[in-house]
């Protein structure tokens, strides 16, 4: 771990480093057994619904060149459990947490904000951007006016815990999004989700995903989000949690140049379990540089 201080303050709390994990990407159970959760800046937390939801049929995931294709959709067992089995445990390790929030309507939006500002979760990340489910997420990304109806409720009922909306590259201008939901009361950004995508089997014709599409994430998307990044921090003053194919250290200091306060890394992790620290202690090594 860096033997200087690292430490960023993200909307008022203190992360020990800039490293986090990224949604979907990061189980506690396996990464424990190759480092301490509490090692990292922040660890976010899968997508988490006011009532259990059921995934997307199989496959849901393909691998594509400099990157992969999922959709899992929004599979998760309800807030309720979410509480006992995966905060609960993150937080006994210390560690700084996350909660990446999912819903269908701006209701079920709500009930989770509000259930959770009342445990020990230390953010709330508004997942506005699932490409993989049908109603809500991805059509609250793609609207200003749905997405900044929902920020504003959202802040109506989360007490005291800041508020981070997760936006999608899949619109013309995300800066738009940016500037709308700052408006409605954000208190941070975290970006960018995957980008919509297909892949077709030659041998059936048909796509490889059963849900047809999926989201495309991984260093082929890398380039984008660091454009968004700096396009965004360009018009908004809140801070940014960028996020998108980052595998090394490096990839981590350029979408920090670009503008974000913290780094998220998410597909490293599903190739190599001790992604995150490993970017980490590169990422020292650069700033010691
Ligand atoms: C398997 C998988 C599951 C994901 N689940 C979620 C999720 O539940 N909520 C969310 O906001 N983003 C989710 N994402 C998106 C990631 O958090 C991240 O924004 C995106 O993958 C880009 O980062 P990366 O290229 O480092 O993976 C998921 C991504 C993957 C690959």
């Amino acid at each position: 771990m860096p033997e200087f201080d690292l430490s960023v303050d993200i909307c008022g709390v203190t992360w020990k480093n800039p490293i986090a994990t990224a949604s979907g990407t990061f189980n506690f159970r396996e990464s424990s057994r190759y480092y301490r959760v509490s090692d990292l800046g922040c660890i976010t937390t899968k997508g988490v619904s006011r009532e259990p939801w059921g995934g997307n049929e199989t496959p849901k995931i393909a691998e594509t060149r400099s990157g992969m294709l999922n959709s899992i959709g929004l599979e998760n067992r309800g807030v309720e459990m979410y509480i006992d089995h995966d905060l609960k445990p993150l937080k006994e390790a210390g560690a700084t947490v996350m909660a990446n929030v999912a819903g269908h309507t701006i209701v079920e939006y709500c009930s989770v904000a509000e259930r959770l500002a009342k445990t020990a979760v230390d953010l709330l990340e508004i997942n506005i951007s699932c490409p993989n489910v049908k109603e809500g997420g991805i059509a609250f990304g793609t609207d200003k006016t749905a997405a900044a109806e929902l920020v504003t409720r959202v802040k109506k009922v989360s007490g005291a815990k800041p508020v981070i909306v997760k936006l999608s590259p899949n619109v013309t201008d995300i800066t738009e999004i940016a500037l709308a939901v700052e408006r409605a009361g954000a208190d941070g950004l975290s970006l960018i989700n995957t980008l919509k995508g297909m892949r077709i089997d030659l041998n059936t014709g048909k796509p490889v995903l059963a849900n047809g599409s999926g989201g495309l994430s991984g260093p082929a998307i890398h380039p984008v989000a660091v454009w968004m990044v700096y396009e965004t921090a360009r018009v908004c003053r809140i801070p940014i949690i960028g996020m998108g194919g980052v595998m090394t250290g490096a990839d981590a200091l350029e979408l920090m140049l670009a503008g974000a306060k913290a780094v998220a890394v998410g597909t490293a992790a599903l190739i190599d379990p001790v992604a995150p620290t490993r970017i980490l202690g590169e990422l020292a090594g650069l700033l010691r540089k």
